[in-house]
């Protein structure tokens, strides 16, 4: 736990918007992690990029998240600020399909607007929990639908002081990929342009939609998980592979690689973020000894390493 003196800047400039010693759990879908030294919750891009700011030049360790959906925060929780993007302003022009999202808009929200106008092109998204920002970085995607194929520009605050406006040359997206997310660049979704196709009948879009939400509640298990743990290896998939390994049903504590699908670890009470890194090393280590495949993680791991 750090000295509450040397987050005092923060308590001057964001007031009741900081807090301090703030447990994470409250914030992941996983219901998980220990305290952050500071948490800022930022409801307007201007006090998002000011948050993001004040840490850069002050060396603060500092993350960004949206709605907790792909973040597993150690047991011990952060040492450092985390600032919780709460910015929800969208508007969509419904005759030329352009839709401006800020960064902490939910991925549900975008998806039932953009059917509600007509717009087609964001049905994917329908059952995807997370945020605009954390799409952009990471090209988030469900049922052949991604962040790449709708993506016109984002808005991103990069360190130690520029706002540029990049575009899918600059992003050079792969599969649950970005510049952004490889580095080396510190930088912070602002917001999204994105483009669909105008003109559809909302109730033949939310038609779609709800079947590809049937086939999530048929292939994916409900109650806390952070979705997929790793992202597919090539020409495979990770949950199949862990199937094929024997896991499904494997139980850390609290938390157990799902019966329905092996991708995804829920905690079905009590969990910690140590019985996911047990379970996250044994499904790593038994793939790797059965197929010779390493799976690389799509959730982020917060606060495990000793810089942090
Ligand atoms: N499979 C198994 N055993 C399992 C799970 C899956 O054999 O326990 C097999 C399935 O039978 C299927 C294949 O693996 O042949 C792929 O499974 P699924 O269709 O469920 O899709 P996925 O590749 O596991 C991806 C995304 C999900 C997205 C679904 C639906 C990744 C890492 N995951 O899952 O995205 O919802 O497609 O489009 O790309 C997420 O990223 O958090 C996420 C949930």
């Amino acid at each position: 736990m750090a000295d509450p003196s040397h987050y005092e800047p923060l308590r001057r400039r964001f007031g009741e918007a900081a807090r301090f010693n703030d447990p994470l759990a409250r914030y992941t879908v996983a219901r998980l992690g220990g305290p952050a030294d500071a948490v800022i919750e930022a409801s307007r891009p201007d006090v998002l990029a000011d948050a993001v700011l004040v840490c850069w030049q002050n060396a603060w360790p500092v993350r960004i998240i949206g709605s907790g959906a792909n973040v597993l925060f150690s047991d011990q929780g952060f040492r450092g600020v985390i600032v919780i993007n709460r910015t929800k302003k969208l508007h969509i022009d419904d005759q030329r399909g352009i839709v401006n999202a800020e960064s902490g808009v939910g991925l549900i929200t975008l998806a039932r607007d953009t059917m509600t106008h007509g717009l087609s092109g964001f049905e994917w998204a329908i059952g995807v929990p997370g945020t605009v920002g954390g799409a952009v970085v990471n090209n988030a995607g469900a049922h052949d639908g991604d962040m790449a194929g709708c993506l016109l520009s984002t808005d991103v605050l990069i360190e130690p002081d520029r706002r540029e406006e990049w575009g899918l040359p600059e992003l050079a997206y792969r599969y649950r990929e970005s510049a952004l997310k490889r580095g080396p660049l510190r930088a912070v979704v602002l917001s999204a342009e994105l483009h669909f196709s105008p003109g559809h009948e909302p109730g033949k879009l939310r038609t779609h939609a709800d079947e590809f939400a049937a086939n999530r509640r048929r292939t994916q298990p409900t109650g806390a998980s952070l979705g997929s743990m790793f992202k597919n290896p090539p020409n495979d998939f990770a949950g199949r592979l862990i199937e094929a390994s024997g896991l499904k049903g494997t139980r850390s504590g609290g938390v157990v690689i799902s019966t329905t699908h092996g991708n995804f670890f829920v905690n079905t009470g009590g969990g910690m973020a140590a019985d996911y890194r047990v379970l996250i090393d044994r499904a790593r280590e038994t793939v790797q000894a059965k197929f010779g495949i390493e799976l690389e993680l799509e959730v982020e791991l917060i606060g495990e390493t000793p810089e942090m």
